[in-house]
């Protein structure tokens, strides 16, 4: 892809982890760039430090709204592709009465976008979903083609916000045609406070103990953030849409394995307390990763110890935006 392919993006969820990576790499291609979020830099410590390079950028126009009450026809007009990746996210916090908060969030917020982008005919959808639809990996790597068992509320909120998207694109008269990408936990600079690998490296900067949830030999397939952009921008040109695509890294390993490789690169002990595991959390996850190659031509390029590694350098440079960081 170059210059010549950019087109006009409305991405949501534009002031994450992964978003805001996409806008950084659309403005890096020349695509002007609206960004969606109800997180402002204005307001948010977060949003300010994972926005602050695409607001340097006159091609990009940050909007502070809800998905569910945001002008989406103003928003849409001209674009051509949709990049949907806000979300209530997170296993663990999905449980009991915050589900309400993924019902809106991953069902209506984005039904409601699903039509509007019907309405105003728009090319491309692009949404993020999990492989948490998966549930878990027993015998073998997870097959876009597998049963989805998902083993918490928030899988079964993106199964739905997956599955919503691809009822509509298989209508005989739909416009939007739409891709929807399954990530493998995606980790590296900018990743969620909640995730493991943000949480053993801001355990080793603050020496403040990490919780290491059940017996930690439950593996997990990682993604590098800088391999899962292209191959959402590459979601974006494909002509095999309609349909799930697992987005995975190259390795599986488990938490016990992955607090080795961490000492590696940092060259501590990663502080940690045992606590009982998660309900939701499956024992493994991994991907095959065949469909991906063949409708994207993706080829994740960034190793586990090297991803790390540039997390770390990343975390030594920025600390944490947050008071007293995450335990
Ligand atoms: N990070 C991962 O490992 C991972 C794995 C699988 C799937 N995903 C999916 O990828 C997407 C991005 O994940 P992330 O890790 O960057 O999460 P993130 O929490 O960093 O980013 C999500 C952003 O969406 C915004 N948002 C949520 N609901 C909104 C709404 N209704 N209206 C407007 N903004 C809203 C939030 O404010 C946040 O800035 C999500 O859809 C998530 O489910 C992420």
């Amino acid at each position: 892809m170059n210059r010549k392919d950019a087109r006009k993006a409305l991405v949501t969820g534009a002031a994450g982890f992964i978003g805001s990576h996409l806008v950084d790499e659309l403005l890096a291609r020349g695509w002007p760039v609206t960004g969606l979020d109800r997180r402002s830099p204005e307001r948010d410590a977060v949003a300010a430090r994972n926005l602050a390079p695409a607001l340097a950028s006159p091609a990009f126009a940050f909007r502070h709204a809800d998905v569910d009450d945001a002008r989406l026809t103003d928003l849409l007009d001209g674009v051509d592709v949709v990049f949907h990746l806000a979300a209530a996210t997170g296993v663990r916090g999905s449980w009991g009465k915050a589900f309400l908060s993924y019902i809106h969030d991953n069902i209506a917020a984005t039904h409601r976008l699903i039509e509007a982008c019907e309405q105003a005919r728009i090319p491309r959808l692009v949404v993020a979903s999990s492989s948490s639809v998966y549930g878990g990996t027993t015998s073998r790597a997870s097959r876009e083609d597998d049963a989805v068992l998902p083993l918490s509320p928030y899988g079964v909120s993106k199964m739905a916000t997956e599955q919503l998207a691809l009822a509509y694109a298989a209508r005989p008269d739909a416009a939007t045609k739409t891709v929807a990408l399954r990530f493998f936990t995606v980790y590296g600079p900018r990743q969620r406070d909640d995730m493991a690998i943000s949480r053993m490296l801001d355990a080793v900067r603050t020496g403040q103990p990490m919780r290491l949830y059940g017996d930690g030999w439950q593996r997990r397939n990682f993604t590098y953030v800088g391999d899962v952009v292209p191959a959402i921008m590459q979601a974006a040109h494909t002509e095999q849409t309609g349909r799930a695509v697992n987005v995975a890294g190259p390795l599986t390993v488990s938490m016990r394995d992955l607090l080795d490789m961490v000492k590696e690169v940092t060259g501590s002990l990663v502080p940690y307390v045992e606590v009982a595991s998660r309900s939701g959390d499956p024992q493994a996850t991994e991907a095959d990763p065949g469909l991906a190659d063949a409708v994207l031509g993706y080829r994740p390029l960034v190793g586990l110890r090297e991803g790390i590694a540039r997390q770390w350098e990343w975390t030594q440079a920025t600390g944490s935006v947050l008071a007293g960081g995450v335990a």
